[in-house]
Formats: structure tokens, sequence, C-alpha cells
């Protein structure tokens, strides 16, 4: 078999891949001319490997939609043991190396050279898996259109600039939402995306689980249930304006400064995401999200976080341990979150996080 590129082994999770030996920076992956293969998404991988195998119902057929060098897909027969596997691809090369790497890995598996639109509209799946370069929003529509109910649909996005409020217009033309830029932007921009999963589900006649969502590195994942829209109960969609203290209210959409829509539900299923564990094939990385995943389900939306506290109150920071002890000394739920290095998410009230802010601020060295 001969490639314009040549080709070098990696092992990823269970997988021996051949990749192309091409240099790689860290963050979000851009076309080139090589079939894509990016290190930096292991950990959304490992995640992704570790659920569907505990998926309810367990797929049988499932699809890798944009395959690239078919890494996922081949950890979804690997590590999930998904039975039928399905690749598509609109690179030749692609095709090709997908193939190879299948007969690597001891697997069969039906790779299509195409465009995965078209092939949505062909064929189904229980679960299909969407992981493009920068927005998932062109897929978006011929997933929902053709996913039976109930089945599975894991989407990755790798425009976060837009979604967390770098680039406000652009997150209003792709997402038709209103991001904010702030200590919070990422859990926004992740609510955001979800919204707007939710309404295109809507708009054929389903609607959307989240089994598990979450930020990671440069891109946001999403793991959804589809079900039949007769059957489910409609949108979880709301509007929210963030004070000058930071707390976050819901309010009318037509409030000027609404940021939204935003998937106001829980970010997962917590009985699900509680019963998930590493793999022996997780990375470090992976087990470690996971374990901060866990830990939060079912927290409240939105946090707040030891830096704008500090400034809030003129206050140094107290350390976060000592914070979250405080809580939960006082009854409440108390956890780091996934969204940010020195946030706190609580089922506290707002005068309750203040006293234990002040309280844990006075007791003790300082900082993270
Ligand atoms: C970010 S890469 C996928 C990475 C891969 N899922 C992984 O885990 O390594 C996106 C891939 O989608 C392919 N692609 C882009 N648009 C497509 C389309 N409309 N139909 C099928 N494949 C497409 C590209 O050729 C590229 O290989």
């Amino acid at each position: 078999m001969s490639f314009p590129f040549a080709l070098t082994e990696v092992v990823e999770g269970r997988a021996r891949l051949l990749v192309p030996d091409v240099p790689r920076r860290k963050g979000p992956g851009a076309k080139g001319p090589h079939p894509f293969y990016n290190p930096s998404m292991t950990v959304n991988r490992d995640l992704s490997a570790i659920l569907l195998a505990r998926w309810p119902g367990k797929p049988t057929r499932a699809l890798d939609g944009l395959a690239a060098t078919g890494a996922w897909g081949i950890r979804m027969g690997l590590e999930a043991g998904v039975p039928e596997l399905g690749f598509v691809d609109m690179s030749p090369d692609a095709a090709v190396l997908i193939r190879l790497n299948l007969e690597r890995n001891g697997l069969r598996g039906d790779v299509f050279h195409g465009d995965l639109r078209a092939h949505l509209a062909e064929k189904r799946y229980d679960y299909v898996d969407i992981d493009p370069f920068g927005p998932p929003t062109p897929f978006l529509g011929h997933a929902f259109h053709a996913a039976p109910t109930p089945s599975g649909l894991g989407i990755t996005a790798t425009d976060t600039a837009p979604l967390c409020g770098t680039y406000p217009k652009a997150c209003q033309r792709r997402y038709i939402a209103h991001p904010l830029r702030c200590d919070q932007g990422h859990e926004i921009g992740l609510r955001i995306l979800l919204g707007y999963i939710e309404r295109v589900a809507e708009a054929h006649g389903k609607v959307v689980r989240p089994l598990l969502a979450f930020a990671a590195e440069h891109f946001f994942r999403v793991h959804l249930h589809v079900l039949d829209g007769l059957q489910e109960t409609g949108p979880q969609a709301g509007y929210y304006l963030r004070d000058r203290e930071g707390t976050f209210h819901r309010v009318d959409p037509r409030e000027p400064e609404a940021i939204g829509p935003l998937w106001v539900g829980d970010l997962g299923d917590s009985a699900f995401v509680r019963s998930l564990a590493p793999s022996e094939w997780t990375s470090a990385a992976g087990a470690r999200l996971l374990d901060s995943l866990q830990k939060e389900i079912g927290l409240p939306p939105f946090f707040v976080t030891t830096d704008e506290m500090a400034k809030r109150l003129r206050a140094s920071p107290p350390k976060l341990e000592r914070f979250l002890t405080t809580l939960r000394a006082a009854g409440f739920r108390a956890e780091r979150t996934h969204f940010h290095a020195r946030g706190v998410k609580t089922d506290a009230p707002h005068d309750v996080i203040v006293a234990a802010f002040l309280d844990a601020a006075a007791s003790g060295p300082t900082g993270d």
C-alpha cells in the first residue's frame, strides 16, 4: 500500500494505529492533506470508550462518522465490544488507512468513502459519532433526521472560541445564541451547544438526554440519548443574566443582555456517570477527568471562582480545599469543577458562599 506520506505506529488505548508521520501541534486540528490524527484527543476517545462500554441498551451497530484514521471506531470495537462497525470519511487516503488499521487490530468493519450527510440518508445505526474540524452544525440535521429512537449520538465541537464568547458574532450566526466571555464561559459554551443540539432535535421530532457532556483541552464533547419527541417531555432551554456579583439569574429571553438560549438541564445522567470506571486502557488524564466529572455531576448550573470572589470581596483567595471544606461543613455539596482550575460548584445559596469564602480566607495560607 503506498501513500503520499510516511506512516508511524502509535498505541492509543487498546489500539495499535498507523497514522501519518507528520509534525503535530497541541490544540484543535485543522484540515490538511493527510488523514488526521490528534493525540490530544486521546482523552476524548478514552472517555467515549468507557461510556460506550456501559451505554444503556448497548449499541450493536455504531458509526464513526468522520473517521480519519479510524482511531475512535477501532476503540469502539476493541474496548466497548461493539460488534458491527461502520466508518465514513470523504478522504480516499483515510478510507484506505482505516482498512489497514482495522486489519492491524484484528477487526472487521464497513468503510465508506464519501460524504457523511449522504451516508446518513441511506444507513441506520444505533450509535453515530460526529467529530468534525470545528463546529458540528453542518451534520446535526442529517444525524437527527436519520436517528432511530432510542439511539445514541456522540458530538464533538472544537469551535470553543465562538461558543465561549471570544467571537460572539460567530456564535450568534452559528448557534443563534448569545455567549458571554467570563470565568464561566466554558460552561456557558457547552450549554449553548447543547441548547442548539436540542433545538435541531426538536425540529426533527426528537428530544435529547445528555448521558455526559463536558469540556476538555480545546473541545466540547456531548454524549446523548436520542428519544422520540412524542413520548418524552420537551425542551429544557433558558436564558440567564450574570449580575455584577457574578451570580447567574434566570431571565426572560427579551432581556437585552440575556445569555442563551442555554441547556438548563443536567450535564449528564448522575447515576450512569457515577457507575463508570476507568478501564485498563484509559490514560491517566482520562481517569482524572472522569473522576472530576463524577464528583461534580448533579450540581446546579454555574460556579464561583476564588479569583473573582477575592477581587470582589477584596480578600486573599483561600486554598480551594479549605473553601470546599467550609461549604461542606455548612451542610452543602461543594466540588471543584472541570471547567475552571479555581472554580467551585456548590448547591449553597449566595450568602453562604460569601460567608464560607471569607471564613476560609481568614484562616490560614492562601491561594492555589
Ligand atoms: C477531526 S477529523 C476526525 C478525527 C477522528 N474522528 C479521530 O478520532 O481521530 C475530521 C474528519 O472528517 C472528514 N470529513 C470532513 N467533512 C466530511 C464529510 N462531509 N463527510 C465525510 N467525512 C468528512 C475529514 O476528511 C477528516 O478526516
